[in-house]
Order: structure tokens, then sequence, then C-alpha cells
């Protein structure tokens, strides 16, 4: 069955010639089981009729600015979307879309829709590379839109080259693999750790680090959006969440995040361990806030924190897999594989504090991953809530079963 059947898609039709190999692309996702609702500018209709949209579609078309449902059509459409697609996309829309304007219906749905927004530009030659169109590009991808690359070939122009918009079949593709995705970890219960630890001193101080819980919010939140229910471990974070699939637990000290991942890694089947977990805790914590006194500078005595990886490694039963990061300074590639193999992880992503725009308190993040078969994946720059996917994609892929049918093994 196709991860399209029953899903609701709007595909936005703006003036571009282009807009003919649309009907072809809404009648390969109603065969698909997509239901589909079309939106057409006013110059797309000089381009293509209403009827041949409605007779695909098999549902009347969103071609006048106001209808008989009213003025704000566009709000519960965007409300009963599942996907929007604009395809064609030309150059004024998404520079509209860009740059949050609505006075082009296209960009206005953009506007409107909760759900994921995907855009197929339609251009010609030398459009393609001008620095305005690649800067409009990047700040939609930005917003986490996605582009459908335009294809080479001969151009309504006449010009032979990059521009054209997709073909139809790798649209109906793309969508496909983004709704395959939502299925990914379906059925699947994900422990996530995140965050800083605190480990108090006395009443009023701590020792902490600068982890926001970013990265783990981010892999706990596309992990839900895969289908997985996820149980989210947070240290003491100013974020927050919200997702009727995860399950927030916030804790402050290592020991408190230890007894959490212990208690609730029987039963999981990925546990993802993306805290920054302070190795150490003051021996004693004094009941009431220590004293400045004029006496040597006072010494705090600190013991071992247990390690929840390595515990949960140990813990670890055939079909269960272990995530883990590991941000070096020094001989890094080294110490993430040999981190990997002494906690008993099946994956693990090395964060470089070297790294440009990578690291603590980022929005952005630049991993490599290292997996149990030796499989190396270097990751470009992107923002956290990407390198999320690209984390659970390779962990779901090492959950596949194997061509003996048996899933991971625990040992390496
Ligand atoms: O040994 P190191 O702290 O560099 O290992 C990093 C990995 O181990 C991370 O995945 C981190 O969440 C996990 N870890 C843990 N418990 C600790 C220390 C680290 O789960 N006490």
């Amino acid at each position: 069955m196709s991860s399209l059947t029953g899903k609701h898609i709007i595909l936005g039709i703006s003036g571009s010639i282009a807009a003919y190999k649309s009907a072809l692309l809404t009648r390969l996702l109603v065969r698909s089981g997509a239901e589909v609702q079309v939106l057409m500018t006013p110059a797309a209709t000089t381009f293509i009729t209403p009827l041949t949209l409605h007779t695909l579609s098999g549902k009347p078309v969103h071609a006048q600015v106001s209808s008989e449902a009213g003025w704000n059509n566009h709000v519960e459409l965007g409300l009963w979307a599942d996907a929007y697609c604009l395809a064609p996309a030309p150059a004024n829309t998404w520079c509209q879309m860009a740059r949050g304007l609505g006075d082009n219906r296209g960009a206005a749905w953009d506007l409107c829709v909760r759900c994921p927004v995907s855009f197929a530009p339609a251009m010609d030659l030398d459009m393609v590379n001008q620095p305005a169109t690649q800067a409009n590009v990047a700040r939609l991808q930005s917003y986490g839109d996605t582009l459908i690359p335009v294809g080479r070939g001969e151009l309504a122009s006449g010009l032979v080259g990059e521009g054209r918009m997709a073909e139809p079949e790798d649209i109906q593709a793309m969508l496909e693999a983004h709704f395959g995705e939502q299925q990914l970890l379906d059925g699947k219960r994900v422990l996530i750790t995140a965050g800083p630890t605190h480990e108090p001193i006395d009443p009023v101080r701590f020792i902490g680090n600068r982890s926001s819980g970013r990265m783990g919010i981010a892999l706990a939140e596309a992990a839900a959006a895969m289908g997985a229910s996820v149980k989210l471990v947070l240290g003491p974070s100013a974020l927050g969440v919200h997702h009727p699939r995860i399950e927030l637990e916030r804790v402050e000290t290592a020991q408190e995040m230890f007894d959490a991942a212990v208690r609730q890694f029987p039963g999981t089947d990925l546990a993802v361990l993306a805290a920054a977990v302070a190795d150490y805790r003051p021996a004693e914590v004094a009941e009431q806030k220590i004293k400045k006194t004029e006496a040597a500078s006072p010494a705090i005595a600190l013991v071992k924190n247990p390690d929840i990886a390595a515990t949960l490694g140990r813990q670890k039963q055939p079909g269960q897999l272990i995530v883990g990061f590991a941000l070096e300074t020094e001989n890094e590639e080294a110490n993430a594989r040999s981190k990997l193999e002494r906690k008993n992880m099946d994956l693990i992503a090395l964060n470089s504090l070297r790294d440009e725009g990578a690291g603590f308190e980022r929005t952005t993040n630049k991993v490599t991953l290292f997996d149990r078969n030796n499989k190396r994946t270097a990751l470009e720059l992107k923002t956290k809530e990407a390198v999320a996917r690209d984390i659970l994609r390779a962990a779901a892929e090492l959950m596949k079963p194997t061509r003996a049918g048996s899933q991971n093994k625990t040992s390496l």
C-alpha cells in the first residue's frame, strides 16, 4: 500500500507553462490513494482549466478568491491538509513565500497551512543560479520547506539547461517518501535523554553545563513525527515540548536521570542518549548556603556519577538499539569509535566543537555518524531538527531485520 493512501494533499498550481504537468501529478496522487484538493492562481487558469483538475481530482477546484464557503476557506483547507505541494512554483510565488507575503494565492496558503510545505520551481535557464533565487530558496528551506529540485532539459523558452519543473513521477515519489518517513518508527517505543544535569553544591549553587536540550528535544519531536511513542527524560532546560506522543519527565541531577532512564529502558526499542550528563557530583551537598570566608579557598570533593549509556549498554536485549553522542575536542574519531564499543552502543553521533555552527546553545549542528558495522557518515552543517531526522533514519536502518531474519545483535 502506498504511504499516500488516505493522505490529504493540497496541490497549489501557479501560472507557468509547467502547469500542464500538474494534471498528471494530480492523477498519480489520486491513483496512489491520496485525496487531492487543487488550488489555482488566476494565472494558472490561463495555462490549464479548473475543469481538467476538477475531473482528475474528483473535487471542486479552488480557483476563486471567494467562494460559497466564504472568504476564509483557505484557513479550513489549511487545517485539512497533511501536505501542501506547490507545483509548479514560479519564482514570483516562492519569492513571496520567502517573504511571508500573502498577495498571491499560492503564497497565501503557505501562510495558513500547518503541514509540511514542498515547492517545485519552474524557471528559465539563467534564473536558477541568480543569487536572489538561491537566497530565496535557502530562506524557504530554513523555514523547513522542502525544495523539489528543478530538472535539466528543454525549456519553454527554447533554451536547454536547468529550470524544468521536476517530473510528476519524481514529485509523487518525494511525497511518498515523506509520508513513508512518517511511518518509519511506527509503533516503536523510544527513550531519549536530553539537556544538562545540575549537581547541587548547596541550596543555591550547582555544577552544570551549557547544554540547552535543543538537540534532544529535536530528536524527541522527530521520533514522534515518525510515529514513535517517546519518553523524554529532560534535564534542567528552559525549553519545553508539546506533542501527544511525547511523555516528558523532567529531572535535575544525573542520578535522577539515571533512575528514570533505567526504569524506562525495558520495553523500549530505541534509546537515544543525547543528554550532557555531569561526570561528577559534589560528594556532599551543604544544607545551608556556603558562606564566603577569609580562610583558604574551599575545595569541593567530587564523586563519580553513574554512566547511563554504559549501564543501558550492559542491560541491552536483542532487538534494542542504543544511540549515543560524543563531544570531543581531540582524537575525535578514535574516541567516538571506542566510546561506541565501550558503552555497547549501536550508533554514535560525533560532535566536534571545532566546527563552526555546531555544539551547545546553537540551532545548528554538524555531526559524523559511526555505526556498529563501522559505517561512517559525515553530515553537513544543518538545523538540529534535520540532524535529528538523519540520526533516526540511520537508527531505523539498523533496526531493520537482517537477511537472516534476526534483528540487531547485542554485542559488537
Ligand atoms: O563518556 P561521554 O560522556 O563522552 O559519553 C557521551 C555519551 O554517553 C552521550 O551519549 C551521553 O548522553 C552518555 N552519557 C550517559 N551518562 C553519563 C555520561 C554520558 O548516558 N553519565
